[in-house]
């Protein structure tokens, strides 16, 4: 079968990068990209590529290239999904918030409009991907939707879980460690695996190609990132006990990471982890181990979970401890609110509660972070409900300058480690701030002994 078009439900974080790479390195396939907001679709059409909604490293640059070539982004769901041979689902699947498993299970409302979108649609027969990250055996309810519809076209379901890193998507995708291929083990299955597999050769060797079932696949994905995330609280939970005996979690995260059997990697130690994925899935999978009636291994998993809420907590209210005990009516200036650098994605970051925290405490928290609006900011802290839009707005302040953001603060707080940050002028920010001029490094990458000279009472994590 030879691939002329493809379709991507979702213009998201994962669609939008995941699809212009594809488009990039296949230019012989037409990609389109579909989603039902407008104002994001208008956005990725944006005339300058700088104003694509999603900021990443090198993007704008391939949207550019590819764009109006064989990449499209569109509104047109229907017409997309009846032309394309494969169709990708990349849309949501945040945590339920409603019903059974609120607050735990992954929320497939979307997923499966969009398949019930497709049985209504699909004249011939399609492959459609599982991009989304996924409860292990979605696939089987996508598959019952589909083949329902009594029309006669036959479906394969592959999944093929994404793992790029926000910050670092293009890269990822450029550069994959992997692509996971699960589909059916039957013919017609492995047929629909080997038509995917093409694709992705386009750019990728063959032997980081990697097929397996489905089941495998989906379980795989949230396996992965359950692995990741224990990484950074286990170090995170062995940075509370540095800061008790005197050890410092940067030196035994170096001395352990040497340990080729345990690897470097993801054991930077911070004020806990963020990004709309770690927590969500960790969740998904301890509902998907209880509703087994697994309960060990949910328990296992909720622990990483547990873990990082603490640390999130322990950063706030060290600030406060440290602060004489009161931040009322003092200036905190955050320097970062995205959940990691080089994105402006801001979904599940420390930030948000760290300031809700010290908020809570009646402090005036002064946000700076080059890549997030005030308006986003507001509406993260209005997403907890913890107080009203009016009073979150009085309590935040936001300049687009981190030296006007430090003036007259009582204490600094590095909640996202942007490289900018390690360069200011921190004599200028110190002559300008109270006395004493406290740093609260949550990300460990401003230099202690420097900082410690010029005359701040320096805190990292874990040391
Ligand atoms: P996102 O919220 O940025 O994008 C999802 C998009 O889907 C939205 O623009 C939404 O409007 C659109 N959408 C929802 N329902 C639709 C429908 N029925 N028809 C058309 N469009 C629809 O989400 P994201 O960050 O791109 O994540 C998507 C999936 O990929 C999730 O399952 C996530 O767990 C997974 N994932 C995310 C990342 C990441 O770094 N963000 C990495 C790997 C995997
Ligand atoms: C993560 C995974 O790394 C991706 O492989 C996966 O595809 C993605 O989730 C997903 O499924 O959404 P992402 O959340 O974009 O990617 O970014 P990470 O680099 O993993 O960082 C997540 C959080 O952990 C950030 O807040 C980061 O600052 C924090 N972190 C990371 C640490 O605190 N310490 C570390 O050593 C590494």
């Amino acid at each position: 079968m030879k691939i002329t078009k493809i379709c991507c439900i979702g213009a998201g974080y994962v669609g939008g990068p995941t699809m212009a790479v594809i488009a990039q390195k296949c230019p012989h396939i037409q990609v389109t990209v579909v989603d039902l907001n407008k104002e994001r679709i208008l956005a990725w059409n944006d005339e300058n590529t700088d104003n694509i909604p999603i900021y990443e490293p090198g993007l704008s640059e391939i949207v550019a290239e590819a764009r109006g070539r064989n990449l499209f982004f569109s509104t047109e769901v229907d017409k997309a999904i009846d032309e394309a041979e494969i169709i990708f689902i990349s849309v949501n699947t945040p945590t339920k918030t409603y019903g059974k498993g609120k607050g735990m299970a992954a929320d497939l409302k979307y997923i499966e409009l969009c398949a019930r979108q497709i049985a209504k649609i699909a004249k011939d027969n399609k492959i459609i991907v599982e991009k989304s990250t996924l409860p292990v055996r979605t696939a089987e309810a996508i598959k019952s939707i589909l083949d329902n519809t009594g029309n006669g076209v036959q479906f394969q379901i592959l999944s093929n879980p994404e793992f790029l890193a926000e910050g670092t998507a293009v890269q990822d995708l450029l550069n994959p460690d992997r692509i996971l291929i699960g589909g059916d083990t039957s013919v017609e299955g492995q047929k629909a695996i080997q038509v995917l597999v093409e694709v992705y050769a386009n750019w990728v060797s063959e032997n980081k190609i990697l097929t397996t079932n489905v089941w495998s696949s989906e379980l795989s994905k949230l396996t992965a990132n359950a692995f990741l995330a224990q990484r950074i609280s286990s170090i995170n939970a062995m940075s509370e006990l540095c800061e008790q005996t005197g050890a410092d979690v940067n030196e035994v995260a170096k001395a352990i990471g040497m340990d080729s059997r345990i690897g470097s990697k993801f054991l930077k130690s911070s004020v806990g982890f963020g990004g709309s994925c770690f927590q969500k899935d960790i969740l998904n999978l301890v509902y998907i181990a209880k509703s087994y009636g697994l309960n060990e291994v949910a328990d296992y998993w909720e622990q990483v979970v547990i873990m990082n809420d603490h640390q999130k907590r322990r950063f706030s209210n060290n600030i406060v401890q440290t602060l004489y005990n009161t931040v009322a009516d003092k200036k905190i200036a955050f320097l970062g609110w995205a959940f990691k650098k080089d994105t402006n994605d801001t979904r599940e970051s420390a930030a948000i509660y760290v300031a809700d925290d010290l908020i809570n405490e009646q402090a005036k928290i002064v946000v700076y972070d080059p890549k997030v609006s005030r308006r986003k900011i507001l509406a993260d802290l209005d997403y907890l409900e913890t107080r009203t839009s009016e009073e979150n707005a009085d309590s935040i302040i936001t300049f687009d300058n981190p030296y006007l953001s430090c003036e007259k603060a009582h204490a600094v707080a590095v909640l996202t480690e942007w490289d900018e940050f390690v360069q200011y002028d921190w004599q200028k920010i110190y002559d300008n701030m109270q006395k004493p001029a406290f740093i609260f490094d949550g990300r460990n990458i401003l230099n202690k002994v420097a900082l410690e000279k010029i005359g701040f009472v320096y805190q990292g994590i874990g040391n």
